[in-house]
C-alpha cells in the first residue's frame, strides 16, 4: 500500500492528538500513536493509542501498543504505516517491546514515522528498529 504524503499527514495529526489523551502522570511522558490499517478498500483507516500508566510504574502500556490492541480487538491485523508522537527534543522511537509486538503484524516492512510536539520528524522502518525478529513460524 503506498502512503500519501496527505497520509502521512493525517497519521502525524492522528498521533498528536492521541498524544494529548495519554494518561502519563507518574513519567511525565505522554506519548502517542496512529496505526494505518493496510489493504482498506475504503476511506483509509487510522487506529490511534496513547500510553496508559499506573501507581504500579511496571503495568505501564505503551502508545504503540494500546493502539495495536485496540486495532486486533477491531478486527484489523495488518498495518501500512505507523506514526508515534512524543515530546522529546529527538522524537522517541517504539521500546522494544512495541518493536516485537508490531512485527507480529507487519510481514512487510512498516515505514514509521517519529515526530514531535515542535515538529521535527525522522522517518524509519521496522526493520531498522529490530532486525532479525523473532517470529511465530520458528515455534512450529
Ligand atoms: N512509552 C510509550 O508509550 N512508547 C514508547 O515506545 C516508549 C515509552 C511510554 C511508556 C511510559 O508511559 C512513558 O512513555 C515513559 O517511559
Amino acid at each position: 500500500m503506498v502512503v500519501s504524503r496527505r497520509l502521512w499527514e493525517q497519521l502525524a495529526e492522528r498521533a498528536l492528538s492521541a498524544r494529548e489523551r495519554a494518561y502519563a502522570p507518574y513519567s511525565g511522558f505522554s506519548v502517542g500513536a496512529a496505526l494505518l490499517v493496510a489493504d482498506d478498500t475504503n476511506e483509509p483507516r487510522i487506529i490511534t493509542g496513547c500510553n496508559v500508566e499506573n501507581a504500579s510504574y511496571g503495568l505501564a502500556l505503551c502508545a504503540e501498543r494500546t493502539a495495536i490492541a485496540r486495532a486486533v480487538a477491531e478486527g484489523f491485523r495488518r498495518f501500512a504505516a505507523m506514526a508515534v508522537a512524543s515530546g522529546s527534543d529527538e522524537p522517541a522511537a517504539p521500546c522494544g517491546m512495541c518493536r516485537q509486538v508490531l512485527v507480529e503484524f507487519c510481514d512487510d516492512d512498516l515505514p514509521i514515522l517519529l515526530l514531535n510536539d515542535t515538529g521535527k520528524q525522522r522517518k524509519t522502518r521496522l526493520r531498522q528498529l529490530l532486525p532479525q525478529p523473532f517470529r511465530g513460524q520458528q515455534l512450529r
